[in-house]
């Protein structure tokens, strides 16, 4: 008898301690998932850490940014975008806000500001005769998206494209210009350190134009000025025009004639994450990032939004661009987006 009982109480104690053991190595077991997850995202996206430690620690970011993508992507409320683990998932946000960002405050411009700003010239453009959408894609006015990589000239990405634009509605052909030039040989901005897109264009209309992508290539770190690789000009500017300040309907006019440069707040976590749908996340109006907005739209549900193109790759966003929330409360636009709009004169 008392070694039957003792039989059970092994089987019994052996159950129990079966189960404990799963919910023991439950966490394990999560802990080892994310492991793998982070090892296939290191080489879906070819990073390569310099030793365990810096592994390690990239871990911790990684596993926090991922828990918080899925915990944002599935808010019982539901909204109108998703995240998604991209590129930048092992960054905090503070490092990824200083090295994917460069928009200088206005400081910059009061101090090199000459005077080739001209007024706004579609301000008699009839509201009621806009498109309900408009792309400047479709009309081949846009080249395939760029990465800037880890150097902070946004702003160099956003006086290009529109630049790009402009020349192709008068011209009628898309070229593809170089962000390099302006990286190495604007001194009214800071290379991979920022600048803004108005004194970019001031540069551009000093110098004569700039000269292609394939002739002054990108290559994402600061460099001095090639004085030979800076011509021939492929395209030139007569001046720009700052789009009347909060005003996203002036920003309409403006769009439907031609790719407009916009600062906008992108460092926050809800920017560097968003992959996809109307971007209505979490931003501030305290301007760090130059984009091109390209176009504006309704979506099924009636929701406007800008369509605005990024510099970050295509792996970031609709295949490099965002979709976000346009006539929103607040003059200032979502993010900020309607304090600093310009746009080159061609
Ligand atoms: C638009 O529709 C989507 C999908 O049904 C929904 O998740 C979203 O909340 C809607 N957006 C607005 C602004 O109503
Ligand atoms: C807009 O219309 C007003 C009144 O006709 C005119 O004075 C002004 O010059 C026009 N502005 C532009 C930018 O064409």
């Amino acid at each position: 008898m008392a070694f039957k009982h003792l039989q059970i109480f092994l089987i019994v104690s052996l159950v129990s301690s079966i189960c404990f053991s799963i919910t023991l190595s439950r966490p394990l077991e999560d802990e080892l998932t994310m492991q793998k997850r982070h090892d296939e995202w290191m080489t879906k996206h070819g990073r390569v850490y310099r030793d365990t430690n810096e592994e390690n620690n990239r871990y911790v970011v990684f596993k926090r940014n991922v828990e918080r993508i899925e915990r944002l992507n599935n808010l019982p409320a539901g909204r109108t975008f998703k995240l998604a683990v991209n590129q930048f998932a092992d960054l905090t946000n503070d490092e990824f806000r200083s090295m994917y960002t460069g928009y200088k405050g206005d400081s910059l411009l009061s101090s090199q500001r000459q005077t080739k700003t001209t007024p706004f010239r579609y301000q008699n453009v009839s509201s009621s005769a806009l498109p309900i959408s408009f792309d400047w894609r479709k009309k081949g006015a846009v080249t395939p998206i760029k990465n800037q990589g880890s150097c902070g000239c946004c702003w160099a990405f956003s006086a290009v494209a529109a630049i790009e634009g402009a020349t192709q509605i008068k011209k009628g052909k898309l070229i593809s210009l170089s962000e390099q030039e302006l990286v190495d040989c604007d001194t009214n901005d800071f290379g991979c350190g920022g600048g803004l897109m108005d004194t970019a264009f001031e540069h551009i209309i000093a110098t004569g134009g700039l000269t292609t992508e394939s002739n002054y290539p990108y290559k994402g770190e600061d460099a001095t000025c090639n004085s030979k690789k800076t011509n021939p000009k492929a395209a030139s500017i007569t001046g720009y025009e700052d789009v009347p300040v909060n005003d996203e309907n002036a920003l309409m006019k403006a769009v439907v004639h031609q790719p407009v440069s916009v600062g906008i707040e992108g460092g926050g976590f809800d920017f560097q994450f968003y992959s996809s749908g109307v971007f209505t996340g979490e931003c501030t109006t305290s301007l760090d990032h130059g984009v091109t907005a390209v176009g504006y739209g309704e979506s099924m549900n009636k929701s406007k939004y800008w369509i605005i193109k990024n510099s970050w790759g295509t792996k970031w966003g609709e295949s490099g661009y965002m979709r976000i929330q346009k006539d929103v409360k607040d003059k200032q636009g979502l993010c900020g987006l309607a304090m600093k709009a310009s746009y080159p004169i061609v």
